[in-house]
C-alpha cells in the first residue's frame, strides 16, 4: 500500500472510529437541560448491558447528555438479585448507579414487588415465609442502595383490566395486604426514598385507574406511605383520550401524589412511512408531554430506551416497533423534537423573589 492509500485507509478507520465516539447531536437544547426549570426530570430505561454493547460509547454519550433520570430495564428486578435465597448479585444494578453518579444522574428503581421476573424460590413459599422473604428482600436491597435511589416503584402492576386486584402469587399468598406491607417496610428500609405504585393501562380514567386510585387514597387515608404514581405510558399510534389522561393525573395530584411517565413508548406498525408515520408518531409524544407539563404533580418523564433497536416492543408485539426518540443510529427522530419543543416552550416555575 503506498503512502497516499495509506492515508486514505487511516482516515477510513478514524471515521469509523469517531461515528462510535459520536452521535450527531440533535439540533437545539438538551431535553433534560430544557426541563430541569420546569421541575421535570427526563429519563431512560437502561439495558443491563449498556456499558459493554458494542455501541456502548454512543450510547452512553447520548444518555448523559439528554438525560438526567435512569431506571434499570432490568437490573434491579428481583429475578436480577436475587436468583437465590439468600445470594443476592448486585452486579448490574451497582454499574448503572456508578454511571448515573458519575453523570449527575438520578437513578429510579425499578421494580421490587411484581409477578414477573421473580425468582422461583420466592414464588413457593407459604404465607409466613414468603412475607419474612419480602421483608428480607427489601431490607437488603434498600439498604445495599440506601441514599442512592431517588425513587422506587415498590408494587409493579398489581391490577387487572378491570380494576380487581390481580391473582399474583404475592396476592394468592399473602392476601391483598402484601401492598400495604410492601410500602411500609420500604418506608423503614429507606426513609428517603420515594415510594411509587406503578402500572400500565392507567394513563386514562378507565377500571383499571380506578382500582388503582380507590387503593391508593385508601393507602394515604390509613397512613400508608406512598409518594408517587408511575403511570407507564406504552402505548400505540392510536395515542390516546388525553384529556382523560390531564383529568387522571389530576385526581392523583389531588391526593397530594407525584405522578411519573415511567416507561414511555409509542409502538407503530412495522413498514411506516417515514414521513407520515414517524410525524404522527411525534404528535402523540407531543400532546402527551404537553399534559404532563401542565400538570405541577408530574414531575418525571422517562423513556423505555435510548435507541429503536433496543427496545423491547418488537419482540413482544410483533408487526410493530420503533417507539423510541431516537433512531438505530441515535439520530434524533421527529418525536424527538417535538419532546423538546414542548419542554422548551412550557414556562418554568417561578423561582421565589425575595419577600
Ligand atoms: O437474563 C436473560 C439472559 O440471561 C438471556 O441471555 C436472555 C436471552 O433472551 O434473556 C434474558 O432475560 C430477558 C431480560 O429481559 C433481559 O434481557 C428476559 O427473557 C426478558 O423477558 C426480559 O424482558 C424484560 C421484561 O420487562 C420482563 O422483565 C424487558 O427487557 C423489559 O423491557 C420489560 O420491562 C417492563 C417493565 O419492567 C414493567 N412494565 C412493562 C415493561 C415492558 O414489558
Amino acid at each position: 500500500m503506498n503512502h497516499y492509500k495509506k492515508q486514505i485507509f487511516i482516515t477510513f478507520l478514524a471515521g469509523i472510529m469517531f461515528c462510535q465516539l459520536a452521535a450527531a447531536e440533535p439540533t437545539g437544547e438538551r431535553l433534560k437541560n430544557l426541563a430541569e426549570p420546569l421541575g421535570i426530570l427526563i429519563g431512560f430505561a437502561a439495558p443491563n448491558n449498556f456499558t459493554v454493547m458494542s455501541d456502548s460509547i454512543v450510547y452512553q454519550q447520548v444518555a448523559a447528555s439528554e438525560f438526567n433520570l435512569v431506571t434499570p430495564e432490568n437490573a434491579m428486578k428481583l429475578d436480577a438479585i436475587v436468583p437465590s435465597e439468600g445470594q443476592y448479585n448486585f452486579g448490574n444494578g451497582d454499574i448503572l448507579v456508578r454511571f448515573a453518579q458519575a453523570y449527575g444522574m438520578q437513578v429510579h428503581g425499578h421494580t421490587l414487588i411484581w409477578h414477573s421476573a421473580q425468582p422461583r424460590w420466592l414464588t413457593i413459599l407459604n404465607r409466613d415465609m414468603l412475607i419474612d422473604a419480602m421483608n428480607n428482600v427489601i431490607d437488603v436491597i434498600l439498604n445495599h442502595y440506601k441514599g442512592q435511589i431517588l425513587a422506587w416503584d415498590v408494587v409493579n402492576e398489581a391490577f387487572n383490566e378491570d380494576g380487581t386486584y390481580r391473582a399474583s402469587f404475592w396476592n394468592n399468598t399473602i392476601g391483598e395486604d402484601y401492598i400495604d406491607r410492601a410500602f411500609l417496610r420500604c418506608r423503614q428500609a429507606d426513609p428517603a426514598a420515594k415510594l411509587f405504585y406503578n402500572d400500565y393501562n392507567i394513563e386514562e380514567i378507565n377500571q383499571k385507574s380506578d382500582g388503582v386510585y380507590k387503593m391508593v387514597r385508601s393507602m394515604i387515608l390509613r397512613g400508608i406511605p406512598i409518594d408517587g404514581i408511575g403511570i407507564q405510558m406504552h402505548i400505540t399510534d392510536q395515542g390516546i383520550d388525553y384529556q382523560s389522561f390531564a383529568d387522571n393525573m389530576a385526581r392523583f395530584a389531588a391526593l397530594g401524589l407525584e405522578i411519573y411517565i415511567s416507561e414511555m413508548d409509542v409502538r407503530i406498525p412495522v413498514g411506516y412511512n417515514v414521513e407520515i408515520d414517524l410525524e404522527h408518531q411525534a404528535e402523540i409524544y407531543r400532546e402527551v408531554i404537553q399534559r404532563c407539563v401542565a400538570q405541577p404533580a408530574c414531575k418525571a418523564i422517562q423513556f423505555w430506551g435510548i435507541p429503536d433497536k433496543y427496545s423491547w416492543v418488537p419482540s413482544v408485539f410483533p408487526g410493530t416497533g420503533v417507539p423510541l426518540l431516537f433512531d438505530d443510529d441515535y439520530n434524533a427522530k421527529p418525536a424527538y423534537y417535538a419532546v423538546q419543543e414542548v419542554l422548551a416552550d412550557a414556562t418554568p416555575i417561578p423561582t421565589p423573589g425575595p419577600v
